[in-house]
């Protein structure tokens, strides 16, 4: 999230070091495709119908609460004609929620569902901190922008104060856990050349938006644009499609990873203001003037422009130029592209600069850019880079990695929408409570035991504390509802000299499907022995074994014993422990992590104003999987030893990944408080040394990373060792 000095690392690394396999002695277990939806053509998706008691644990009021929200319950009509911007609005704030002058809050989620249907809106739908806004997903609802629309976007997620001088509501980089999906939005009957906007995504980490379909106007002088983001700290998005425009996505933030998006007939499909890195994979840009359009030339860290692009798998048609940039890149911080696996066809102009020369000429007819960068390239230990721009080596990619296109396989988060709504059981149903206080270890262990392969798994909103390690077995599909918690306490996991795995995705040797979304993982201090999430399931099926929008966070809300009460910046309390490991994916895993989010809590979310906490993570992601293992959009930040840490793996792709040591380094001195150890295969460190390994890489082979970013407060290098 929040950073002050910074330094940017981008690097498509493939390495070849010799492999180091286990034998292998499975078992199966559940199916290895999951259920067949069986919902009856015309009905609307089960999460509408469900009952819905999900509760905010430790709202103030928890049993008046209302955590999700129909907006016709509201008074929405969604019949395009009634506007229904108030309705929606209300279905959004009503109760105590965190709006404008709140900063930051975990208890006070919410899921605002809209039914099929067309829903005119003149004004924004304000996203409240915590929103999740879900359209039906097997017929999605349009948002339809009055003619009349006056604001600044149909969905706003961080609004400005009239009259604030650019003050706004929340924080950029701290707005944390947002999404959207399943919507049409419609900007076509608002004035040609108005500034029509259909989401303003202000957003940093644990967001995303994903099924959404941008209408705007196909004049060549139209002012619309499907999203604005100006800055933040994300994040992932994908799954998109936008018609029309000025822009597609007008872009500006510290990094984010975009997959299958779709531009068709924008002016500019994509313009970026400014970042430290974007991994766009899988784009397909159709009749549009530029696909990449990005601002560079600034050079202070306060004027940053765009610092790289990693663009792979790309289809570019009718569209005169696929990358121009406004100066030339010369290897200071910007401007830095590296493209992979490019079609294009009809796109005369590759490379270019703004008003100057063009740097890769393209094709009238067709052409592949099978790899080609301009930026520093470095080699061995060396840390000077070397000036390039040109055709770069082509990166091996792991065959298991590959969808049957040759792209990087991808998988949207399930949504279900085919269930019938007695497919889905919930746990609430089945004993657990989910109020921070009863011990549900049981009463969920026997819902799994019980459903794992036959029933959708409905995690309902609220706080379930774990006192011992939770199995979820093979044949698991399971979703949450506004990052529904696993919460693990007690004497278990507290002692780091018997480490403890709080859930346990399959066994060693388990094969099969798990699917978890919307989930996040969480602990109570002192938890110094918590392994937080071992994943050993094993799935044939591409993608079969992953976790979408699902977060392991680690402090820095209630319940967690880790608020700026219990552990404020600059105390050194061990006591203050929220993990011995955040996630670990052992040898025989396979594993698609989307939007993953592996956060120790460097503040407070729950008592306003962003305060600093002092909260100890011993490690952040191990994968020790020999693959295929997919990180689309992870984060790491503020681990003791290491954010990631990949021994004896092979067959990864990760795009983009974002790191950030622990804010309280270099005091205490690494690794206080945690003792390195073999077991774990900890990396050794160097002298003198004093923050954590951003990314170490041992023995291990078929690692592809596209993009990274990683940085920390106004200190040394974030060390590398490859
Ligand atoms: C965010 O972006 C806006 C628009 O470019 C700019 O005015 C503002 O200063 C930026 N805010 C921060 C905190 O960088
Ligand atoms: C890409 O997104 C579209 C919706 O825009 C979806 O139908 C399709 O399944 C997605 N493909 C992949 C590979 O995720
Ligand atoms: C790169 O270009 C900028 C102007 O865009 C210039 O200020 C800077 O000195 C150049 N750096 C190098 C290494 O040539
Ligand atoms: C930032 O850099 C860009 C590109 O060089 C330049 O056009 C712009 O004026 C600069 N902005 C500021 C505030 O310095």
């Amino acid at each position: 999230m929040r950073t002050f000095g910074l330094l940017t690392f981008f690097a498509a690394v493939s390495s070849l070091i010799a492999p180091v396999l286990g034998s292998r002695q499975q078992r199966h277990r559940g199916s290895s495709t999951g259920i067949a939806g069986t919902a009856a053509p015309g009905a609307p998706y089960w999460l509408q119908s469900i009952k819905h008691q999900g509760i905010a644990a430790f709202n103030a009021n928890p049993s008046g609460y209302q955590v999700f929200r129909n907006v016709k319950d509201f008074g929405a009509v969604g019949d395009g004609v009634a506007d229904d911007t108030a309705a929606i609005n209300n279905a959004i704030s009503s109760g105590i929620r965190c709006g404008q002058g709140c900063d930051s809050s975990t208890t006070q989620p919410a899921v605002v569902y809209f039914p099929a249907g067309t829903y005119k809106v003149s004004s924004p739908i304000i996203a409240y901190y915590y929103t999740v806004l879900i359209g039906d997903a097997h017929t999605p609802p349009k948002l339809l922008a009055d003619p009349a629309f006056a604001g600044m976007a149909v969905i706003d997620a961080d609004p400005y104060i009239p009259g604030g001088g650019g003050a706004q509501w929340y924080v950029n980089q701290n707005n944390f856990f947002r999404s959207v999906r399943n919507f049409v939005i419609d900007l076509t009957r608002t004035p040609v050349a108005a500034t029509s906007t259909g989401i303003h995504w202000q957003v940093s980490q644990a967001t995303s938006i994903m099924n959404v379909v941008f209408e705007m106007s196909t004049d060549p002088n139209t002012g619309h644009q499907g999203i604005w983001m100006e800055n933040g700290s994300g994040g992932f998005m994908g799954d998109m499609v936008f018609n029309g425009g000025k822009f597609g996505m007008w872009v500006g933030n510290q990094q984010f990873t975009v997959r299958n998006v779709t531009m068709n007939n924008c002016n500019t499909a994509v313009f970026s203001m400014w970042n430290w890195g974007w991994t766009f994979q899988g784009v397909t840009v159709n009749n549009c003037q530029v696909a990449f359009d990005l601002m560079t030339g600034g050079l202070t860290p306060d004027n940053q422009t765009t610092g790289s692009i990693a663009l792979i798998d790309g289809y570019v048609s009718n569209t005169p130029i696929l990358v121009r940039s406004s100066v030339p890149s010369n290897g200071s911080l910007h401007g830095a592209l590296v493209l992979n696996n490019i079609h294009l066809k009809n796109v005369p102009t590759a490379v270019t600069v703004s008003g100057g020369t063009t740097v890769l000429v393209g094709s009238t007819g067709t052409m592949k850019i099978k790899s080609w960068g301009q930026g520093n390239v470095y080699t061995g230990t060396s840390s000077v880079g070397t000036f390039t721009q040109g055709d770069l080596a082509v990166p091996y990619k792991n065959h298991d990695l590959l969808d049957s296109a040759g792209r990087i396989f991808g998988r949207s988060h399930p949504q279900y929408e085919n269930f019938a709504l007695d497919q889905v059981v919930s746990v609430r149903d089945h004993g657990a409570k989910g109020d921070g206080k009863t011990d549900d270890t049981a009463a969920l262990q026997a819902v799994f035991d019980e459903f794992a392969g036959c029933k959708l798994i409905f995690v309902d909103h609220g706080t379930y504390l774990i006192t011992d390690t939770l199995r979820i077995p093979p044949g698991s599909q399971v979703v949450g509802e506004a990052w529904s918690v696993f919460l693990g306490a007690g004497r278990k996991f507290s002692d780091q000299a018997n480490p403890r795995v709080m859930v346990q995705v399959g066994e060693e040797n388990d094969i099969g499907i798990v699917e978890i979304s919307d989930i996040i993982f969480a602990t109570q201090a002192p938890a110094a022995g918590a392994i937080v999430v071992e994943w050993n399931i094993h799935s044939y099926t591409k993608g079969g074994a992953g976790m979408w929008d699902s977060h392991i966070r680690l402090g820095g809300a209630k319940g967690t014993n880790l608020l700026v009460s219990d552990c404020p910046s600059g105390t050194v309390n061990e006591a203050c422990s929220a993990a011995y490991l955040a996630l670990h994916l052992t040898k025989k895993s396979t594993a698609y992590l989307e939007g993953t989010w592996v956060w120790t809590a460097d503040h407070d979310l729950d008592s306003g104003g962003s305060l600093q906490i002092t909260a100890f993570s011993g490690r952040g992601i191990l994968s020790e999987s020999q693959g295929p293992v997919w990180m689309i959009g992870t984060g790491s930040e503020h681990h003791t030893l290491y954010q990631y840490n990949l021994i004896g793996a092979k067959g990864h792709y990760l795009g983009l990944i974002q790191t950030e040591t622990p804010y309280y380094q270099p005091v205490p001195a690494l690794p206080h408080p945690f003792t390195p150890s073999r077991r774990f295969r900890d990396p050794t460190y160097l002298q003198g040394q004093t923050s954590a390994w951003a990314v170490n890489i041992e023995q291990s082979h078929d690692i592809l990373i596209f993009g990274r970013v990683a940085s920390q407060v106004a200190r040394p290098a974030a060390y590398n060792r490859f």
